[in-house]
């Protein structure tokens, strides 16, 4: 009767239950009025009962200050149903469970034939045990047009997810308006055209892609996030990944010759260059970034920078000297560290791919760690905080199946069980370390994913595997979670996301002869563990 995903922590079954009907009304103490407003505009959208707001209403929304901060209580009873939570987020995670207590068609925008809105009289108190419960959408190798990016925010919510990782900048495109800067999307935001799948066989399609978002688009997707309860993190990725911004300021590339937005996938030789102008460039980008984005964390990238340019680049190896730094590495420290200050001149942290180890961690940085454990155990025990997302476990674009007809025919097995097992807490650290894994999250990244339908694919059910495995660790039972997954994914069908069913793809989510790069997982990790043989773990 009762499948919510992710599970909650406590629940009792009462006797009875709760029916919605016209004279249902919602009563809620001021502070939490945005959550009962998504619960009135939730129910009244998919019953279409009159369901109004009244003192004496069925529904409550009360504060209760000894609650943690995004814990809630629900109480449900024949004759009411009470809401109790802190803060306005605490609020908002029990309208989402509340939801689930539901019919599917709850999810709906008309109702269903012969539905019953019926909830069940439970008693259920609940808490997430990590705080940043994330993903990552990949907004540049395929854009998302924002209705689109709106509806991902729905589906993270109703996962009781809480930060979307929006990375908007990349080699292949520049996907934010920035004022003072309008080339970097009138240049920076169209690519020619893009290459089809992966490795030696693959081609391009010849058709042009881009697309940005405007200030006010960002501010809606902000705002439309905080009112569910989620942070947007922004990512502006540097040194590396910058050949969008390079094609529309030439100045800010290390050798002198034209680019364009770039038309292949992986890594790019093209980086930024060390000039005092390029990181003043680069911190009036973050001023406007900061002035959208509320979020306390501010994405730098780091990842992937090759260092070959710089190497060989007599004026990069002058500016070295210039700056006394022992090399190339040191040099992308020295980058981060400059971007580092500026940000918490404004009053941010710096958050950076586990690149950013290497040469010396910026102080006080946060490091998202994606290159299996190293990254996440150094940073971790050199007292800095953690978030994890490794890629064999948690990387939701790699392929579900060895079945070579999956769509996404590239890199490890990934399948909802493995996300499932999904711990961000590095093996072999202690307690005290421990304490500084914030969390985790799951990365769509977009190379081979060009619709909603097929990030649709990728990320579900993984997303509810993952949501699980960050809310509720404690309490994990795959076979319980694989139950109230069946019964879960009538919710996804009412939304009408086209998941990955368990028996594989749909004959519309194949894409066959896509050329893939496949890898088998000790292959892959042992390509993980030499490319972070370079970060010290003390
Ligand atoms: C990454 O996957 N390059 C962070």
């Amino acid at each position: 009767m009762t499948s919510v995903v992710p599970r909650v922590r406590h629940l009792e079954k009462g006797t009875g239950e709760f029916t919605l009907s016209a004279s249902t009304r919602i009563a809620t103490d001021d502070a939490l009025s945005p959550a009962a407003r998504l619960l009135q505009a939730s129910l009244m959208r998919a019953t279409q009962l009159p369901v109004g707001f009244g003192d004496d209403g069925q529904i409550q929304l009360r504060v209760d200050e000894s609650l943690p901060r995004e814990g809630y209580r629900v109480e449900v009873t024949p004759d009411r149903v009470h809401i109790a939570a802190a803060t306005e987020v605490g609020a908002t995670w029990a309208v989402q469970t509340l939801l689930q207590l539901l019919p599917p068609g709850i999810y709906r925008s008309a109702p269903l034939r012969n539905t019953r809105w019926a909830i069940p009289a439970v008693t259920i108190e609940d808490e997430p045990k990590y705080p940043w419960r994330g993903a990552l959408l990949d907004v540049v190798r395929h854009f998302l047009p924002v209705r689109e990016v709106l509806r991902f925010i729905d589906l993270l919510a109703m996962h009781r997810l809480n930060v979307l990782h929006l990375h908007l900048t990349d080699d292949q495109g520049w996907r934010i308006e920035i004022l003072r800067y309008p080339r970097l999307t009138e240049v920076g935001s169209w690519r020619r055209e893009s290459q089809v799948g992966a490795g030696e066989n693959s081609s391009h399609d010849g058709r042009p892609h881009g697309g940005f978002y405007t200030q006010d688009d960002i501010r809606e997707i902000v705002a439309y996030a905080a009112a569910r309860g989620i942070t947007v993190v922004p990512e502006i990725d540097l040194p590396g990944h910058a050949q969008a911004a390079i094609a529309a300021y030439p100045e800010l590339g290390v050798v002198d010759e034209p680019l364009e937005p770039w038309t292949n996938w992986g890594i790019n030789v093209n980086v930024f260059n060390v000039e005092e102008s390029t990181i003043e460039f680069l911190c009036n980008v973050f001023d406007e970034v900061v002035d959208l984005f509320p979020s306390e964390y501010i994405h730098v990238g780091g990842d992937e920078c090759p260092k070959g340019q710089w190497e060989a680049d007599p004026r990069t190896q002058e500016r070295m000297q210039e700056l006394g730094v022992a090399d190339e590495h040191a040099l992308q420290s020295w980058f981060i560290s400059r971007i580092g200050e500026h940000l918490a001149s404004r009053g941010r942290k710096l958050l950076g791919w586990d690149e950013i180890l290497e040469g010396g961690l910026a102080k006080d940085a946060t490091v998202l760690s994606w290159r299996g454990w190293a990254g996440a155990i150094a940073a971790a025990r050199a007292g800095h905080d953690v978030i994890a997302c490794p890629e064999d476990t948690v990387y939701l674009d790699y392929r579900q199946s060895d079945d070579p007809r999956e769509p996404i025919p590239v890199a490890t097995v990934t399948t909802v069980a493995d996300v499932y097992g999904f711990s961000p807490v590095p093996p072999g650290i202690s307690d005290e370390e421990a304490r500084h894994v914030l969390g985790g999250q799951g990365n769509m990244w977009t190379e081979h994913t060009d619709s909603p339908r097929s990030i649709d694919y990728q990320v579900f059910p993984r997303l509810c595997a993952l949501a699980e495995a960050l809310w509720a660790p404690d309490l994990r039972d795959l076979d319980d979670f694989e139950a109230r997954l069946t019964h879960h994914l009538e919710r996804l069908d009412a939304l009408g996301v086209e998941y990955r069913r368990s028996d594989g793809p749909r004959p519309w989510q194949l894409r066959p002869g896509v050329p893939g790069r496949p890898e088998d997982k000790e292959t892959a990790a042992a390509n993980v563990q030499a490319l972070t043989a370079n970060i010290a773990v003390e």
